[in-house]
């Protein structure tokens, strides 16, 4: 997506030679003509897949993943990373350990929104590692619901979440994919 790709190019950061900062625009202030434009594209791109609903991770996936939603004239589930007060009974609860953080999570959502016949958008700001689709995904599986597809706003093409996300069967869309960030600069995959 060259407008994503433009917005990184002009307003990424690079941290070390693993990390790119996007604060100016998804990871803190928030573009929501960039958003827009996302949702359109992960929209065209899984149109044909019966989307009955969109699946995050709390916080900056939400975003990305309203637009999806709104386009796909679905609803929109973030899933919660903190110990929610509800009962455990009432959520779908599976761990996600963050290489990034060094420090496992937990992710969970209520019963009440996901149901068998769910087929399931899993959408997020970054791939990394992939753990956090991983648990995401389980926790479709848990509720007898089927994935329809991974969309990734940015993927970092040199670590290993794309190829887990492809091993594990997912269809995965990612709409920039970083393939180096050393020397301080961005290159592109493609
Ligand atoms: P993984 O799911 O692919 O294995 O990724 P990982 O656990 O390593 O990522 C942990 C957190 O770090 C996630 O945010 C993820 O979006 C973020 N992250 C990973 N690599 C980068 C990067 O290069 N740049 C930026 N900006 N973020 C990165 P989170 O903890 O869920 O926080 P939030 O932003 O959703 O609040
Ligand atoms: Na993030
Ligand atoms: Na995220």
């Amino acid at each position: 997506m060259e407008q994503l790709k433009n917005k990184i190019l002009s307003e990424g950061r690079v941290l070390g030679d693993q990390v790119l900062k996007v604060d100016s625009f998804l990871n803190h202030r928030i573009d929501p003509a960039l958003m827009s434009a996302i949702g359109d594209t992960f929209a065209a791109l899984f149109a044909e897949e019966g989307v009955t609903q969109v699946l995050t991770l709390e916080s900056s996936g939400i975003a990305p993943a309203m637009m999806t939603a709104l386009r796909l004239r679905v609803p929109l589930i973030f899933a919660r990373k903190r110990k929610s007060l509800t009962l455990k009974d009432d959520m779908w609860t599976e761990k996600a350990y963050s290489f990034t953080k060094q420090e496992e999570s937990e992710v969970s959502v209520s019963r009440q929104f996901l149901h068998p016949a769910d087929r399931v958008l899993i959408v997020d700001d970054f791939l990394a590692n992939g753990q956090a689709a991983l648990a995401l995904a389980r926790i479709v599986a848990q509720a007898g619901a089927t994935v329809a597809g991974i969309g990734i706003v940015i993927e970092k093409s040199f670590q290993s979440g794309r190829a887990t996300l492809l091993e594990a069967g997912f269809r995965v869309e990612s709409l920039a994919r970083v393939a180096s960030l050393s020397e301080g600069r961005v290159t592109f995959a493609e």
